[in-house]
């Protein structure tokens, strides 16, 4: 299949491009670099031995992704391009619903103009807000409890629509804790500045980049009173990716699936795995609470084994050791 991929140098839009290469799809990739670097995709072809293409744009310039389109005629798209802070959503709300919300908005209109029928998108479990219970399945209530997380909400209504025409699918894939690298230790996650998740800080503690790891509260009610989530590795959420491609090529109208492994780890279980696969101690201290986080939350993802056949196969070792892989051969990122 012909796939336009949107941000697709990024962190998950790098490992779903390896997958999609080796399943033998054909790529173009839309990215501004606002949060990422090209060196991803050279690796990428390094990877895979595939060439794409790649077109420097902003995905709300509606020309520019017009003639993009117009030229390649993707059968699908996987559109991963966006703001992704929560923290930064808040100082600039705006900014967010402008790459968000229009960005998805431009994107549309370019793929009606084509006939452009399929699209996968990048939500997140953060659409649910506080758990009225768990696991969370698709029909739990939303209430998201920031920009960032509305923004997605928003797109989400907006697919639903838009899928509602008539011959259209839309696939909303609900992203839980993504984590890990590509097992080659030459793709990962390189958050520029301080990072806010967790696995980025630890990996960047345990390889010296800073000093410890802040636990933000030891008080929730938990197992171990720090908070719980539900992490996936990338290459399982690329794979999911896949997966659901094919099935918006074979089905009309939206659908909102969770990505998520269905269990959940704690702040301190992530640093003794850590701790393991990188074979060496991850100093910490326990800070107060972060202002907005949730105590405890993971997905039910049993609508994502029924429908798309997907599970999550790699285990929080795998991911620990993947992300210590790709922070130890790459103590800067891709600024090496
Ligand atoms: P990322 O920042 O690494 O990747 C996003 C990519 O989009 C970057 O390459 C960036 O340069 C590009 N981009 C941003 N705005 C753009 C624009 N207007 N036009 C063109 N390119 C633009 O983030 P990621 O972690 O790979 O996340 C991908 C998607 O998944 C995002 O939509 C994010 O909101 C969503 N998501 C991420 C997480 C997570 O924890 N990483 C969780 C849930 C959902
Ligand atoms: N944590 C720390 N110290 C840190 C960073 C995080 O103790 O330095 C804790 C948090 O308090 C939380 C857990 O580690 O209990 C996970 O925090 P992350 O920041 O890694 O992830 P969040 O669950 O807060 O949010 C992430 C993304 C959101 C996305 C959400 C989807 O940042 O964009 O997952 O579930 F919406």
């Amino acid at each position: 299949m012909r796939i336009l991929i949107t941000g697709g140098a990024g962190y998950i839009g790098s490992h779903t491009l390896l997958d999609l290469l080796s399943a033998d799809h054909e790529a173009l990739v839309v990215d501004n670099f606002s949060n990422s670097s090209p060196k991803a995709l050279d690796r990428v072809r390094e990877l895979t031995n595939r060439n794409f293409d790649v077109a420097e744009g902003d995905v709300r310039d509606l020309s520019s992704i017009s003639a993009r389109i117009e030229a390649f005629k993707p059968e699908a798209v996987i559109h991963f391009a966006g703001l992704k802070s929560v923290g930064e959503s808040t100082e600039i709300p705006l900014h967010y619903y402008d790459h968000n919300v229009n960005g998805t908005l431009a994107l549309l209109r370019a793929m009606d103009a084509v006939g452009c029928r399929n699209i996968v998108f990048s939500s997140s479990a953060t659409v649910y807000g506080d758990p009225e219970y768990l696991p969370y399945d698709e029909h739990h209530r939303l209430a998201p409890a920031n920009p960032y997380g509305r923004s997605k909400l928003f797109v989400e209504e907006i697919l639903k629509d838009w899928a509602a025409t008539g011959g259209k699918s839309a696939v909303i894939l609900r992203y839980f804790n993504p984590v890990g690298a590509h097992v080659s230790g030459r793709i990962g996650e390189d958050p520029w500045g301080v990072p806010n998740n967790l696995v980025p800080f630890v990996s960047q503690v345990a390889v010296g980049r800073r000093e410890k790891l802040h636990v933000f509260g030891n008080d929730y009610d938990t197992r171990d009173g720090t908070g719980v989530r539900d992490y996936i590795h990338v290459c399982d959420l690329a794979s999911a990716h896949v997966a659901a491609v094919s099935f918006a090529a074979n089905h009309n109208g939206a659908e909102v699936i969770n990505v998520g492994t269905g269990i959940g780890a704690s702040v301190l279980e992530v640093v003794k795995a850590f701790e393991t696969a990188a074979g060496k101690p991850v100093p910490y201290g326990i800070a107060p609470r972060r202002a907005g986080d949730i105590a405890e939350y993971y997905a039910d993802a049993s609508k994502a084994k029924r429908l798309l056949g997907w599970s999550a196969k790699y285990t929080l070792a795998d991911m620990c050791s993947s992300a210590w892989k790709w922070q130890s051969m790459n103590p800067n990122g891709y600024e090496d």
